[in-house]
């Protein structure tokens, strides 16, 4: 990809699943590659994006190992299964805490490091569309899109920001949530037959970050497999 040789890049949530294959692009694209995610893994520094002061701390490690930031993917989040009438208001606010508010921290943190830059952000086909059992996560998802959309327009034309919005990924996770039958019934549901791998959604992050994209900002991008068509 042109343009990500020599980057320095922060992922969010790096330690597993998307933003796990999505370093792992970005340092075969001659990037340098840090992580921010909740446990332990190589490369990663542990903290809580939602906590406002661990994620300072953890930009200013970032400032020692890289000296700066040019490419943000923030891209950490959970979900908590549940009907909408049994959320209990603890897990609403953490889901949003960590969802939207997380990228919040991160991206302000990034941006302020910026000369000019990219910021990529993991939003959802749940942000787009309703799905039952996560009014919490829809919710953050549908935030982060709108988050942004208005941190492309207050910072270009120096930075770049996009969101990416995945349908159905098979990470480690998620398949071990799955039964075989599980497994097909979903993948029939898809018009492309199958979940998307976490490598697929790396390589659109890495276009996004790359000097072949320069264009494109504001945008919300599905990567479904045609899920939402
Ligand atoms: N897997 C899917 O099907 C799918 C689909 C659409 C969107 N997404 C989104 O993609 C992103 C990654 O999902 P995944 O399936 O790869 O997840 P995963 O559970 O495999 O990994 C989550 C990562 O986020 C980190 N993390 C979790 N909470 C954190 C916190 N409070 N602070 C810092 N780091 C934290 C974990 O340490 C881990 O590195 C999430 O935002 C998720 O909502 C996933």
């Amino acid at each position: 990809m042109k343009g990500l040789s020599g980057k320095r890049v922060v992922v969010t949530g790096g330690t597993s699943g998307i933003g796990e294959a999505t370093c792992r692009r970005f340092r075969d694209e001659g990037a340098r590659v840090v992580s921010i995610a909740v446990d332990d893994g190589e490369e990663n520094i542990v903290c809580d994006v939602a906590d406002a002061a661990q994620v300072e701390r953890a930009f200013a490690r970032v400032d020692e190992l890289l000296g700066g930031v040019d490419v943000l993917v923030a891209n950490a989040g959970i979900s908590i299964r549940a009907p909408f009438l049994e959320i209990r208001e603890e897990d609403w606010r953490r889901v949003l805490d960590v969802n939207l508010t997380g990228i919040f921290h991160c991206a302000q943190l990034a941006a302020r490091r910026m000369d000019e830059g990219v910021i990529l952000v993991t939003a959802s086909t749940n942000g787009l569309t309703g799905h039952e059992n996560y009014a919490d996560y829809n919710a953050s998802k549908a935030g982060v899109i709108l988050l942004a959309r208005t941190m492309a327009r207050e910072l270009a034309p120096r930075i770049r920001v996009n969101a990416v919005c995945p349908g159905y990924v098979l990470t480690p996770m998620q398949r071990a949530e799955y039964t075989d039958e599980m497994l097909a019934a979903v993948n029939d549901g898809i018009p492309l037959k199958r979940h998307a791998e976490p490598s697929e959604i790396a390589a659109l992050f890495a276009f996004l970050a790359s000097d072949d994209a320069r264009y494109i900002t504001g945008a919300a991008i599905a990567i479904d497999g045609g899920e939402t068509a």
